[in-house]
């Protein structure tokens, strides 16, 4: 049997994409390579005919993109000499610079909204070994703090305004083209501080300049509705929604977000975390992916879409889907609670209560 040599990573994988030597030591966890998976059920009552497929990031090692781009700026900040890093974050990325700081053995601290980060995100961050300091205020207050204290301590900042991080995350592009054997017409994320964005188009970009393949998709950008400073036009003092892991209201890519808008002739809309939640629970339930609320606003914004016919029909759609759903049970329990009954331990409890479910 011909086996195929192991995958152990992007940075392996997209060497020669990356801004790497030869000698560098790569603290890899294996990150990237997550399945394209086609829709079959949604498309068809939601929003014919569209070819839509969800580019599941949740199944990075730490359960989010983050991964993708902590493996390079953690590789960096080694090569770099760089003995602590530091990041504020709304969860994953703190889970992702814990464990990555954990595989290198250096120290990560990370700066979190007081109440405001998903139960499994928090655990994460403190398993690995993190300094876990909560703030009483926002990520973008935390994004500050995090800034100035940089410039006073030896610690590598990595959040995404460290360019490793983008340059790690723009394959994500590279393997959704691989796969599809081009770019999709349109692609769909989540946008909180717009890294990730920004970050794919990089790598759309990169393998159209370098003929790799002939088209570009369209980019579109969906936030919360409480937290949606690129809809707005501005900054937004006090972002407020479920999806605790967008709750940001002054993103750090800003200008960068407006130039992939431009030249990708995308746009920015928001959808309500009512939408948020329906579509979470759509795609569990009818696809069997489950994606925490957040990564959910990418799939509700482009079926919206479609249905408006923004999103033409014949289209090829990618969501991408930031983060797994077991990272933040507690919003599920308190959505789907009517689900859980409670029976006696009788085996003609358990028959009645099956044969009520089958007729
Ligand atoms: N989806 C999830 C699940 C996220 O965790 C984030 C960002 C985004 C989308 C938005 O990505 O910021 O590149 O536009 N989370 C950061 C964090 C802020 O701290 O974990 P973006």
């Amino acid at each position: 049997m011909p086996f195929r040599p192991r995958y152990t990573g992007l940075i392996e994988k997209y060497r020669d994409r990356l801004p790497v030597r030869d000698d560098t030591r790569v603290i890899s966890l294996g990150e990237g390579n997550t399945p394209l998976i086609r829709l079959n059920h949604i498309p068809g009552d939601l929003a014919r005919g569209i070819d839509l497929y969800v580019k599941y990031e949740g199944l990075n090692p730490t359960g989010s993109f983050k991964d993708r781009g902590m493996t390079l700026a953690v590789t960096k900040a080694i090569e770099e000499g760089s003995r602590a890093v530091i990041c504020a974050s709304t969860g994953n990325t703190s889970a992702s610079a814990a464990a990555y700081a954990a595989r290198a053995g250096i120290r990560a601290f990370v700066l979190i909204p007081e109440g405001k980060i998903a139960l499994g995100k928090l655990a994460q961050a403190m398993l690995h070994g993190a300094v876990v300091l909560q703030i009483r205020g926002n990520f973008d207050v935390g994004m500050r703090l995090v800034k100035e204290v940089a410039e006073q301590a030896p610690v590598t900042i990595v959040n995404s305004i460290n360019p490793f991080r983008l340059q790690g995350q723009k394959t994500a592009a590279f393997e959704i083209v691989e796969e599809l054997e081009c770019a999709p017409d349109y692609h769909c994320l989540p946008v909180g501080n717009a890294g990730n964005i920004s970050a794919h188009w990089l790598g759309y970009r990169e393998y159209f300049e370098h003929g790799i393949v002939n088209n570009r998709p369209v980019m579109v950008g969906y936030q919360a509705s409480g937290a949606a400073p690129f809809l707005r036009g501005a900054m937004v003092d006090h972002p407020e929604t479920v999806a605790t892991a967008i709750r940001i209201g002054h993103p750090q890519s800003w200008d960068k977000a407006w130039t992939v808008q431009k030249e990708s002739g995308g746009w920015f809309d928001e959808c309500s975390d009512e939408e948020i939640l329906a579509a979470q629970r759509l795609l569990a339930e009818r696809e069997g992916v489950f994606c925490e609320p957040a990564s959910a606003a990418s799939l509700a914004g482009a079926l919206r879409d479609a249905r408006a016919g923004r999103i033409p029909e014949g289209s090829k759609v990618v969501c991408t889907l930031t983060g797994h759903g077991l990272k933040d049970p507690d919003i599920v329990i308190s959505q789907c609670g009517e689900r859980l009954r409670t029976i006696p331990a009788e085996l003609d409890a358990v028959r009645r209560a099956i044969l009520d479910r089958l007729e």
